[in-house]
């Protein structure tokens, strides 16, 4: 079985269905409230164990209710625990996330315990391939990108200055259109592949600034697209480390993400393979 360990974020995600997204300064009332599990990391990990994957994720929670309650689907999923530390003197991270009919979402994140994730953490990692994304300290990213030796995801999110070095050491960069153009020509210093997500429309796969695939996702009833980028980003890396042509892989992927938007929360909406494969 293909192995992945995930180093990333926990939060508990704190929801609030809305009419619409509000504008600068403005109040939107009327919403209902839902708390899931989340975090980039945590949905990356449990999005690469229920597509077959034996899944390890390194991480910090607070010594707080929210732990629990943040963990407890990844436990169910059976998902390797046992490097998320729990760290006395932090709350578990938190995403305020309010959701429009559409499944358009802005989301805020309060890292708390995220940010106590360090360097050591990422010693002596051995799996298939090892994912990352920006909601730990930069510090362990660039770490991870120089003592690992496998194949090296990160997913750009929520962009944020990074090192050229993980840029380069990357065999595949992921990132949403917004965080595409936020960093521009700086994406250029990867030397694996770079896979752009747009929403519903089509996702490319470039290598040295060509495209080398692109595919569109199937069209799905949206109701919430948080944890559409972690799914994509997870099942992504699971077709090309299954040695899948950058095409189909990018279409698995893109069908992944799609399923991820049918049902509210990130994690509860999480397909496994055979879901997947129904929409291929
Ligand atoms: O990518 C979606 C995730 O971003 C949410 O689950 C939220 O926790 C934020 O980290």
């Amino acid at each position: 079985m293909l192995s992945v360990a995930v180093i990333g974020s926990v939060n508990i995600d704190i929801v609030a269905r809305v009419s619409r997204l509000p504008v600068p300064g403005e109040t939107v009332t009327g919403a209902t409230l839902s708390r899931f599990p989340g975090g980039k990391g945590a949905n990356q990990a449990l999005a690469a164990k229920r597509l077959g994957a034996d899944v390890r994720l390194i991480a910090c929670v607070g010594d707080d209710a929210s732990a629990d309650e943040a963990l407890e689907l990844l436990r169910e999923g059976g998902v390797n625990l046992s490097q998320c530390r729990r760290v006395g003197d932090a709350t578990t991270g938190t995403a305020l996330i309010a959701v429009a009919p559409s499944g358009e979402n802005h989301i805020v994140v309060a890292p708390g315990a995220n940010r106590a994730v360090t360097p050591e953490a990422t010693q002596a990692i051995q799996a298939d391939a090892l994912i990352c994304q920006l909601e730990v300290p930069v510090p362990v990213i660039v770490q991870a990108a120089q003592s690992y030796s496998g194949f090296f995801c990160i997913n750009l999110a929520p962009a944020a200055e990074i090192d050229v070095t993980v840029l380069q050491r990357a065999d595949l960069v992921v990132v949403n259109e917004t965080e595409a153009d936020w960093y521009g020509r700086s994406l250029d210093a990867c030397r694996g592949v770079v896979a752009t997500t747009r929403g519903s429309g089509v996702a490319t796969i470039e290598r040295n600034g060509e495209i080398i695939a692109e595919a569109t996702p199937p069209t799905v009833d949206v109701v919430d697209t948080t944890g559409a980028g972690d799914t994509f980003t997870a099942a992504l890396v699971i077709a090309l480390v299954e040695q899948q042509a950058p095409e189909e892989a990018l279409r698995f992927a893109c069908a992944a993400g799609a399923v991820a938007t049918t049902n509210m929360g990130a994690q509860p909406s999480l397909p496994d393979r055979e879901q997947v494969l129904a929409y291929l």
